[in-house]
């Protein structure tokens, strides 16, 4: 009997500074069951981190600390081809042809590029405005069915899927049109000093954010400070549109704790917000302390490291070079003779 094709999934985080509870809980946490049902590539996307000025030894560093966490939150190297952008020439090659099909029009209106290029006025470059056809050349090279992200990635996503079908209507059926998999709660992980925001990773406040190193006393200490809304009734810990503070720290609570925010609400009727913040914070220490002795461990362990790359990069080129060379022919490049 004919093997049954698994469907592809891909998705990736950039070494950029520090990976938050955001990157997290609206992420990698959602990755890791998807590696039982399809075809999984996790990445760990160097090139497009050099879209805002790096210190080379930090991002070496960073790439490497991340694959390490990958495989601590639950990445199953055996499982899943876990591997970094740059080791895969691919991802480059093939965005220089999605480049000829994608609209400067469409790039200018992306909200990332938008943010980013207000953030980093001195250094508006051209990765910064292509950031997204680099991402939709990691989700088509291969042929992804499934791209699980964060809300803040679906109009990347949308972009690389308009990129899919304008090529394929161009050049005939070529890439898989890719579909985003948002978790229904924790794709909106908010800032703990302004929850109008989302958690961000660059985020200059430290205390706005929770990062995965955070050792136990930095994340109660900066849950303690966390914003809660400025109504008069401290003692309502409820889920609600206007009390935006509150209720991501009960989407937390339940996130890390698996109660649901029902449940939660019930929990802490008539109690403090000073006794909640303890609570949330336990929870997430909780979650977050098994991950860091984990990754610690990896991270030490260079040589182990270096053979998960190698393997996940030889898997993740096999399915590259497949669908490359049905790009270069479709458009019409000469094929080099072997
Ligand atoms: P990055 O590195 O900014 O974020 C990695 C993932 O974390 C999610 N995320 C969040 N989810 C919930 N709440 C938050 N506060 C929060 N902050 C970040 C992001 O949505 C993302 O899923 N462009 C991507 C990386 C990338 C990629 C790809 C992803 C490059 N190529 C191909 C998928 C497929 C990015 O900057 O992620």
């Amino acid at each position: 009997m004919a093997e049954e094709v698994k469907k592809r999934v891909f998705s990736g985080v950039q070494p950029t500074g520090k990976v938050t509870l955001g990157n997290y809980l609206g992420a990698i946490r959602n990755w890791t069951p998807l590696q039982e049902q399809y075809e999984c590539l996790f990445c760990v996307v160097d090139l497009h981190s050099l879209t805002v000025t790096q210190v080379p030894a930090e991002l070496r560093k960073n790439t490497l600390d991340l694959v390490a966490l990958y495989i601590a939150c639950g990445i199953d190297p055996e499982k899943s081809a876990l591997f970094i952008q740059s080791h895969v020439h691919e991802h480059s090659e093939l965005c220089w042809i999605l480049d000829t099909v994608a609209y400067v029009g469409e790039l200018n209106r992306m909200t990332q590029f938008k943010d980013k290029s207000k953030k980093h006025a001195d250094n508006i470059n051209m990765g910064l405005m292509n950031y997204p056809v680099l991402m939709a050349s990691d989700i088509l090279l291969y042929q992804t069915q499934y791209v699980p992200v964060g809300k803040d990635q679906i109009q990347h996503v949308e972009l690389a899927r308009d990129i899919a079908q304008r090529f394929n209507a161009r050049y005939s059926d070529t890439f898989v049109v890719p579909e985003c998999l948002i978790s229904k709660t924790g794709s909106s992980i908010k800032s703990l000093q302004d929850p109008s925001a989302k958690m961000s990773k660059s985020d200059p406040n430290d205390n706005a954010i929770i990062t995965l190193t955070d050792d136990p006393d930095s994340i109660r200490r900066k849950l303690r400070r966390a914003v809660t809304d400025s109504d008069t009734d401290a003692h309502c810990v409820r889920y609600s549109a206007d009390k935006p503070g509150v209720s991501n720290l009960l989407n937390i609570y339940s996130l890390c704790t698996g109660t649901s925010v029902a449940e939660a609400e019930r929990l802490f009727e008539g109690k403090g917000y000073g006794q909640f913040k303890d609570a949330v914070a336990d929870a997430v220490i909780s979650v977050l302390q098994p991950i860091q002795s984990e990754q610690k461990r990896l991270a030490a362990d260079k040589a182990y490291l270096e053979s998960v790359l190698k393997q996940g990069a030889e898997r993740a080129e096999h399915i590259a070079c497949k669908t490359l060379s049905k790009v270069y022919r479709k458009v019409g490049l000469v094929p080099k003779s072997r």
